[in-house]
């Protein structure tokens, strides 16, 4: 059976999703859909497809799942579209960009005929499996976790420095950290922090404590102008004589113990898309679209991102911790 996805917003992410799917026998891509024709246009003609303007054009044309590739405050609007009118949505991060947003969602979901999969792609890269595997596996019972996810600049594209689009620096970089937390160590209980604005019109640098549910403490550190020398994206997880360290999404080593041998995985040779975690999210999509398995990242986990983002935005603004759930 042939799933026909349609593509809304034809830049990076869209270009990226639209060649993975390429690749995949079981998808016809019916169309790209942008605002600015001549991106429509360019990455139709690479994916050999048509060229449109919106999503009704996508839903006209046969779509029966959209992917939502337009930037941050984009997101809701379409994929409560796309819902109702009973196709499967795969949708970027963020979610949304308020709670109330990812709740309009999340509620959508619950009626829809279509299935719901977000676009938290980290969980599916081979650093973060790894490091998923040893803890499910109980080779490793995480105690206390150090977490860095820095951005280089919020100038490409240009929108990401501009709040109105991305919500808040939170809601474009960091969320993807937030749910590795989640990924890792389940739901966060209460949260503290600090927060500076120093380059951006925004709090762009931020030095934050969560507490999970199962006892994990985790200092997390996040902040958008350090350039892009490495390491710019680094998880330590410290269990009992036990570590776990993730390098960028380039490899990670595991010490089972003080004198036991370190295991280490190297990615730096992937495609682009596998390392990353595109490449699968997009296959787990597809299937989750033909029945075989549920989606791979749900609404309800979008829904506890974005309630995340919104605690760390009131525990830095009022400057006491701050309890979820919210
Ligand atoms: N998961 C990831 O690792 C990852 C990586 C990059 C981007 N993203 C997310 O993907 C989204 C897009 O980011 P990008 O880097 O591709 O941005 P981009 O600027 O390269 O592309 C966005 C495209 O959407 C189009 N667009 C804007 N509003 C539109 C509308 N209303 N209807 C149709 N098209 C519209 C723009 O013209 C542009 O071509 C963002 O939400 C971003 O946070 C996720």
């Amino acid at each position: 059976m042939t799933v026909k996805v349609g593509i809304l917003g034809g830049g990076f992410i869209g270009r990226v999703h639209a060649l993975n799917l390429r690749k995949d026998a079981r998808v016809h891509i019916v169309g790209i859909a942008d605002i600015v024709p001549a991106v429509a246009r360019r990455l139709a003609e690479e994916v050999e497809t048509r060229a449109f303007q919106n999503l009704e054009d996508l839903l006209n044309a046969g779509a029966e799942a959209i992917y939502v590739c337009t930037p941050n405050v984009h997101h809701v609007e379409p994929v409560l579209q796309a819902l109702a009118a009973g196709a499967h949505v795969f949708s970027e991060k963020p979610m949304a960009t308020s709670l109330e947003g990812a709740r309009k969602i999340l509620e959508a979901t619950k009626q829809a005929k279509g299935i719901y999969q977000l676009g938290f792609n980290r969980r599916f890269s081979n650093v973060y499996k790894f490091a998923k595997r040893l803890i499910d596996d109980g080779r490793i019972r995480p105690l206390l976790a150090q977490m860095k996810h820095n951005r280089g600049e919020l100038q490409q594209p240009p929108w990401t420095g501009d709040p109105k689009v991305t919500g808040g620096y939170l809601y474009e970089t960091p969320i993807h950290l937030f749910d590795m937390g989640r990924f890792l160590f389940g739901d966060v209980e209460e949260v503290v922090g600090w927060a500076k604005q120093s380059v951006y019109g925004e709090l762009d640098g931020f030095v934050l404590l969560f507490r999970f549910r199962n006892g994990v403490i985790a200092s997390i550190t996040t902040v958008a102008h350090t350039s892009w020398l490495f390491p710019y994206e680094r998880v330590e997880i410290y269990g009992e004589h036990q570590m776990i360290v993730t390098e960028e999404l380039e490899r990670a080593a595991f010490s089972p113990g003080p004198r036991e041998e370190a295991e280490a995985i190297e990615c730096l040779h992937m495609p682009f898309e596998e390392k990353w975690g595109y490449a699968e999210e997009d296959r787990l999509f597809i299937d989750a679209v033909l029945g075989e398995r549920p989606p791979a990242v749900t609404a309800e986990d979008g829904y506890r991102a974005t309630e995340l983002v919104e605690a760390v935005y009131q525990a830095v603004r009022d400057g006491h911790p701050v309890r979820l759930p919210l």
